[in-house]
C-alpha cells in the first residue's frame, strides 16, 4: 500500500507541528506487534502460565484476547485513527465530559517507560555479562539481589537503556521506528524458534511441555482469570496511549480489523513461544520441582541463567535468550516512548525534537526511583509493594483497567459505538461487529469492574484469588 504524506495539525490557538504516518498497513501492523511483544511475553507470560495452571492459564489467555483484547484494541486503534491524535486530545475531540479518561491513559506510559527502563536495564547488564563469558557468576544465587540493590550500576544501565530508546524515537517513525522494527522483529522470531526447538531437544522436555500444555484444574481457578486479564492488558499495550497513537499514524486506507486480528496472533504466538522456552527447561532443571516452576518474577533473572548453565553450550544460549528480550524489550519500550512524546507534542504544540529531549530527561530522573527502590530506597514500601512493583501495580490492576472502563461506558452509553463502528466500516466490512457490540456494552464494563475491585482488594490482602 502506497505512504501517505506527512500531515501538519494546525489548531487555531498554536503554530503548526508535523504529525507522522506509517509507511503502509504492514509497517502498522509491525509496529504494534512489536510495542505488544515485550518483557510482557518473555518475563511475564511464562511464571504466569506455570503458576496458575498451564494449559488452564493458556486457554483463558485466548479466550481474552480473542474477545476483550480483540474488542479494546480495535476501539484504541480505532479512536485513534478518527481523530488523528494522541490519548490526550482523542478523548477530548470524542467527548469533552470524558476528556479526563486522556489524561488517565497518558500518565500510565510515563509510568510504564519509568520502570521499563528499569528492567530494560537488567537485561542490557545480563547480556553484557553473558558476552563477558560470566554465565556461570550471573547464575549464583545472590547475583541479581547483590546487582539491583547497587545505586549506581543499575542507573547507569538503565540510563543506557532509556538512551537507545530516545535515540531510536528522535529518528522519527520512518527511519527510526519502522526502521527498527524491519530489523529486530525477524531477528526475534528466528532467536524464539531457535531456543524453543533446542529446549525441545532436551532429554525429559516432554514432561516441562506437559506441565506447561496440559490443564492443571487445580491450580486454575478466579485469580487465573485476573492474572491472564492484567497480562493481557500489559502485552497488548492497550489502555496506555500506545494503541491510540500508532492507530493516528495510520492510513484511512489500511483494514482495522484485519491487522488488530494480525497484532493478536502475533503476541500470543511470541508468549507462547517464550513459554516453550522457559517452562519446560525450568521444568526439566529442577527435576520437576513445584517450587522452581513459580519462582514469579525472578524466573527470568534468578533460576533462567541457572538453567542455561546446565545445558550444553549454555553461554551461547543464554546470551541469545536475552539477546531476544532485549530486542522485544527495545521495541515496545521505543512504542511506550513514542505514545509519551506524541501526547507532549499534542498537548504543548512541541515539534519532536523537544518532545524527545523533555521526555528523555524526564525518564532519566524518574527512572532513578524504581531503580533506587531495590538499593538505598529499599525501605520505602507500600502495602509490602516494592517502587517498581507499586508502579507496576497501578498502571496494570488500577490506571488500564480504569482506562478500559470508562472508555467502553464512554462509547457504549454515551457517544455510542457507531464512531467506532463508522471508522471500521470506512475501509473494509466490520466481520465481528456484532460480538464487538455486546463485549463493548455490557460485558467489558461488568467483567472490568469486576477484575478492578478484586485486584484492588487482594493486593492490599482484604481478599485472597
Ligand atoms: N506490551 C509491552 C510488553 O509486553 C509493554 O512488554
Amino acid at each position: 500500500m502506497q505512504g501517505q504524506a506527512e500531515s501538519t495539525i494546525t489548531p487555531s490557538h498554536s503554530k503548526p507541528y508535523v504529525r507522522a504516518h506509517f509507511s503502509s498497513q504492514f509497517a502498522f501492523v509491525l509496529a504494534a506487534a512489536a510495542s505488544a511483544v515485550g518483557l510482557g511475553n518473555l518475563w511475564r507470560f511464562p511464571y504466569l502460565a506455570a503458576k496458575y495452571g498451564g494449559g488452564a492459564f493458556l486457554i483463558t489467555y485466548l479466550a481474552l484476547v480473542l474477545t476483550f483484547g480483540f474488542t479494546l484494541m480495535l476501539i484504541e486503534v480505532a479512536i485513534g485513527r478518527h481523530t488523528g491524535l494522541s490519548a490526550i486530545h482523542a478523548f477530548r475531540a470524542l467527548s469533552k465530559r470524558f476528556a479526563f479518561i486522556g489524561v488517565i491513559e497518558s500518565i500510565a506510559p510515563i509510568i510504564i517507560i519509568s520502570y521499563y527502563c528499569v528492567i530494560g536495564g537488567w537485561i542490557l547488564k545480563y547480556l553484557i555479562e553473558y558476552v563477558q563469558g560470566a554465565g556461570s557468576i550471573i547464575a549464583t544465587d545472590t547475583f541479581f539481589n547483590g546487582y539491583i540493590s547497587q545505586s549506581i550500576e543499575p542507573i547507569v544501565y538503565c540510563s543506557i537503556f532509556a538512551s537507545i530508546t530516545m535515540v531510536i524515537v528522535a529518528s522519527g517513525v520512518k527511519k527510526g521506528i519502522e526502521r527498527l522494527n524491519k530489523i529486530s522483529m525477524p531477528l526475534l522470531i528466528i532467536l524464539s524458534v531457535f531456543l524453543s526447538i533446542y529446549v525441545m531437544l532436551q532429554p525429559g522436555a516432554i514432561d516441562g511441555l506437559s506441565y506447561y500444555l496440559i490443564p492443571d484444574m487445580d491450580r486454575f481457578g478466579f485469580g487465573t482469570i485476573v492474572a491472564a486479564m492484567g497480562q493481557m492488558f500489559f502485552s497488548m499495550s492497550l489502555a496506555s496511549g500506545v494503541m491510540i497513537t500508532y492507530g493516528s499514524y495510520m492510513s484511512k486506507k489500511d483494514d482495522l480489523t484485519h491487522s488488530v486480528s494480525q497484532i493478536e496472533i502475533f503476541d500470543t504466538l511470541v508468549a507462547f513461544l517464550a513459554g516453550l522456552i522457559i517452562v519446560p527447561s525450568v521444568f526439566v532443571f529442577s527435576g520437576g520441582e513445584a517450587s522452581a516452576m513459580s519462582a514469579g518474577p525472578g524466573l527470568m533473572f534468578v533460576t533462567l541463567p541457572k538453567v542455561f548453565l546446565s545445558l550444553p553450550f549454555g553461554e551461547i544460549i543464554g546470551f541469545c535468550f536475552f539477546a531476544l528480550v532485549l530486542f522485544a524489550a527495545i521495541t515496545s519500550s521505543v512504542s511506550i516512548a513514542e505514545a509519551v512524546i506524541s501526547i507532549f507534542g499534542d498537548a504543548f504544540r512541541w515539534w519532536r525534537k523537544k518532545s524527545v529531549a523533555v521526555v528523555w530527561i524526564g525518564i532519566l530522573l524518574i527512572s532513578m526511583l524504581p531503580s533506587l527502590g531495590y538499593g538505598a530506597w529499599s525501605s520505602v514500601t507500600f502495602a509490602g509493594l516494592t517502587i517498581l512493583d507499586l508502579m507496576d501495580f497501578c498502571v496494570s490492576s488500577v490506571l488500564m483497567p480504569l482506562g478500559a472502563l470508562l472508555t467502553c461506558i464512554m462509547l457504549g452509553w454515551f457517544v455510542g459505538p457507531q464512531v467506532i463502528v463508522n471508522e471500521v466500516e470506512q475501509s473494509a466490512p466490520f466481520k465481528r461487529k456484532r460480538l464487538f457490540l455486546v463485549m463493548l456494552k455490557w460485558v467489558s464494563p461488568v467483567f472490568l469492574v469486576v477484575i478492578l475491585v478484586s485486584s484492588c482488594l487482594n493486593t492490599f490482602g482484604l481478599i485472597s484469588i
